[in-house]
């Protein structure tokens, strides 16, 4: 559980900006609603505007916004996806696209935006900053927990909780019929949700695009795996591996122990909906909040983020550019108690 010691009252507040919108962009990630939620009531309380752009920049450039109020946030605080809705906007990657979008930030004496999303978002964020010298705050948002400048991203706490029901789930089964079971999760190119949860679940084996693993290591555990007359196995398996796709993987498998009933089970989008956790409910809401403060602070180009139980600010620069690397003592102890 967070828990931050907030300073109430920041003064003085320089406050140098106009108005405020706030969009979701990129993957929805359970909590993002909270966050949506903590920036308009921030922002209202201190006396600011606040906008929503619908489906992300696509919204910024079709004009597609809307003032938002107090009421407009009300009972999305335990919904999942994102009642502003989400999209990976093409059009924002052209030149057009962005003069579009600052037109209709400029219309409406915009000249801040808080945006919840991920690294794609936040590089689309900078652009429109240096072009058009608009106030950029990034809030940390995506299950992927891929983001430097903060230990958790919103909606990772929810989607790992969501992968070990369901692998849970899975484990009766492995072990009343002796099966073993790949799963796959997601994380694009990073593995933060598959070494948890694999902890979590006591994964035999945690394939991960970090780490250059191969068949003859897989082999090598399930052998030790039936050495230990181990009966049911999970093997967790992070979408942006090197070894392939989970059913090329388990296809070998079957090749080399012909007697082992091998499974798939893909977890996939499963992972982002759903009602988020206390964790990212109050992830959320201090950092949705600590963005808007930060704003009024005069900070810009920043990511509001949690260190060590801290808000941090840390440049969106560093936040896309740079990486947290996985604690290697995790998938120690992990491999250590699964055999
Ligand atoms: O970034 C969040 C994420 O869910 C990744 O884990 C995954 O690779 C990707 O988005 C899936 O994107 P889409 O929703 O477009 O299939």
């Amino acid at each position: 559980m967070y828990c931050l010691h907030l300073v109430v009252i920041f003064a003085p507040m320089k406050d140098k900006i106009n108005n405020i919108l706030v969009l979701t962009s990129g993957g929805d990630a359970p909590g993002m609603n909270a966050a949506i939620r903590a920036v308009t009531r921030t922002a209202l309380y201190h006396q600011k505007k606040v906008f929503g752009a619908y489906r992300g920049y696509e919204g910024m450039i079709e004009d597609d916004i809307i003032e938002l109020n107090t009421q407009s946030v009300k009972n999305i605080l335990a919904q999942g996806g994102t009642f502003l809705k989400s999209a990976r906007s093409q059009q924002f990657r052209t030149t057009e696209g962005r003069v579009k979008a600052a037109s209709n930030l400029k219309k409406r004496n915009i000249d801040a935006i808080v945006v919840i999303g991920g690294d794609g978002s936040f590089t689309g964020a900078l652009k429109l900053s240096e072009e058009y010298g608009i106030k950029v705050m990034g809030v940390p948002g995506t299950i992927d927990n891929d983001l430097y400048g903060t230990d958790y991203t919103i909606g990772y706490d929810t989607a790992t909780n969501t992968v070990i029901e369901s692998v849970d789930k899975i484990r009766d089964t492995a072990s009343s019929h002796n099966r073993l079971f790949f799963v796959e999760v997601m994380g694009r190119d990073t593995g933060y949700i598959a070494a948890s949860t694999g902890l979590a679940t006591g994964a035999l084996s945690i394939i991960l695009p970090e780490r250059k693993s191969t068949l003859k290591d897989l082999f090598n555990d399930l052998r030790k795996a039936q050495e230990k007359r181990k009966t049911s196995n999970i093997v967790m398996v992070a979408e942006g591996n090197h070894l392939g796709g989970i059913y090329e993987i388990a296809e070998a498998v079957k090749k080399e122990f012909p007697s082992i009933d091998v499974k798939v089970t893909n977890l996939g989008h499963t992972q982002r909906g759903g009602s988020p956790s206390t964790n990212d409910r109050v992830l959320a809401s201090i950092l949705g909040y600590r963005a808007v403060i930060g704003l009024l602070e005069g900070k810009a180009n920043v990511m509001s983020g949690m260190i060590n139980q801290k808000v941090v600010y840390t440049p969106l620069s560093e936040a896309v550019s740079k990486t947290t690397d996985l604690d290697k003592e995790m998938l120690t102890i992990a491999r250590i108690l699964a055999t």
